[in-house]
């Protein structure tokens, strides 16, 4: 049997500016899993998930059509990593086969409460894992992210594939994302293996060194939200506010780039400071697009932090998920924690994960 695994993530700075190619983005991998198990068939292949059990789709209509959103379901996510690896490995002479996945995830709790932690990028990333080592492919990190990207967009259609760079990655990233139109029109004109090869513009990967002495706590709102909608959201809102929008894009670079700096440097304070501006920047960007991203338990998550001295925004497209705090030896993390829990914010039990 194989079994490969791939963390959740954790946007830490720069969300939304992210998906203008070349901008970057600060995130973490954390310690949960989603693993997937292949063993061989030689009849008919099975895929099975305990938490991903369909039992809903979700659609929509347009006019005379049914709709069917697909993006919401992580089925979708493990064909459509199958469906290009195998392409890659037919390509590239391999002889395919039959095979059973059972999917396992940590990123979804039993109950079905969607934490926000990036659960179908891992699950793309773990499941070309799986299918690159049944055959016999080499698991090299810009192979599996590239196809682990090419599955996870044609499937959510939008997003910038950050949280697959910090799955394949893990530990803490800065990640600036590549043109998508670009990849989009290589994929439908281009042998596959081309453009795996290719060098994708604007996209770089970055690893940061931790910063002795700073820390990240995370904290769920207990409201799920989808990543999907608010950037689709964001996305229209886009043209009738150019100015605030490009200001916003560029302050977010700025601000990223002086977290990157920070890191360099390890100085904690400017990152620290950095965190604070990258929460007005969000903020602003709600205001313009008239998009929700810190609704009013986050505002709480953020406002008990600060009172103990910890860094505190919103992660990733915000409305629901998590916030996060970057703490030092001057935040009192346990008395953060337990006013978070007096106010139905769950501190999560997560550590920054190293891929080796
Ligand atoms: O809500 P999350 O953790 O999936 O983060 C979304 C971050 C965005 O920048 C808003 C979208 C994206 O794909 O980068
Ligand atoms: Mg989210």
């Amino acid at each position: 049997m194989i079994t490969e695994k791939a963390p959740g993530k954790l946007y830490v700075a720069g969300e939304y500016a992210i998906l203008e190619a070349t901008n970057p983005a600060i995130l973490v991998a954390v310690d949960e899993f989603v693993t997937v198990m292949l063993t061989e068939s030689d009849t008919t292949g099975t895929i099975h998930s305990k938490q991903y059990a369909q039992d809903s789709i979700h659609w929509t209509r347009r006019g005379s059509q049914m709709i069917v959103d697909n993006r919401d379901n992580p089925f979708h996510y493990i064909l459509s990593a199958i469906k290009f690896t195998e392409q890659y490995v037919a390509e590239n002479g391999g002889t395919l086969a039959v095979y059973n996945l059972t999917i396992n995830s940590e990123l979804d709790s039993a109950d079905g409460k969607k934490y926000g932690l990036g659960s179908s990028a891992a699950v793309t990333v773990a499941t070309v894992k799986a299918v690159l080592h049944f055959y016999g492919v080499e698991l090299e990190k810009s192979l599996v992210f590239k196809l682990a990207a090419i599955a996870h967009l044609t499937v959510q259609g939008n997003g910038s594939l950050g949280d697959v760079a910090a799955s394949v990655y893990g530990g803490w990233l800065a990640y600036r994302s590549f043109d998508r139109e670009w990849l989009r029109s290589a994929v439908s004109s281009r042998r596959l293996t081309d453009v795996v090869n290719a060098q994708w513009p604007g996209l770089t990967i970055q690893s940061l060194k931790p910063v002795e002495g700073l820390e990240l706590i995370v904290g769920w709102s207990q409201k799920p939200a989808s990543t999907s909608q608010l950037v689709e959201k964001t996305d229209e809102e886009k043209d009738d506010n150019r100015t605030q929008y490009n200001q916003f894009v560029a302050d977010s670079r700025d601000c990223v780039e002086q977290i990157i700096a920070g890191f360099e440097a390890g100085d904690g304070h400017a990152i620290k400071q950095q965190i604070r501006r990258n929460r007005a920047l969000l903020r602003s960007l709600s205001d313009f697009s008239n998009v929700p991203i810190e609704i009013p338990r986050l505002t709480t998550l953020i406002d008990i932090a600060e009172k103990y001295h910890g860094a505190a925004k919103t992660s990733g497209a915000g409305n629901g998920d998590c916030g996060i705090v970057i703490a030092d030896q001057n935040t009192d993390v346990a008395a953060m924690k337990a006013e978070w829990q007096a106010n139905e914010i769950l501190p999560l039990d997560l550590h920054v994960h190293q891929v080796s």
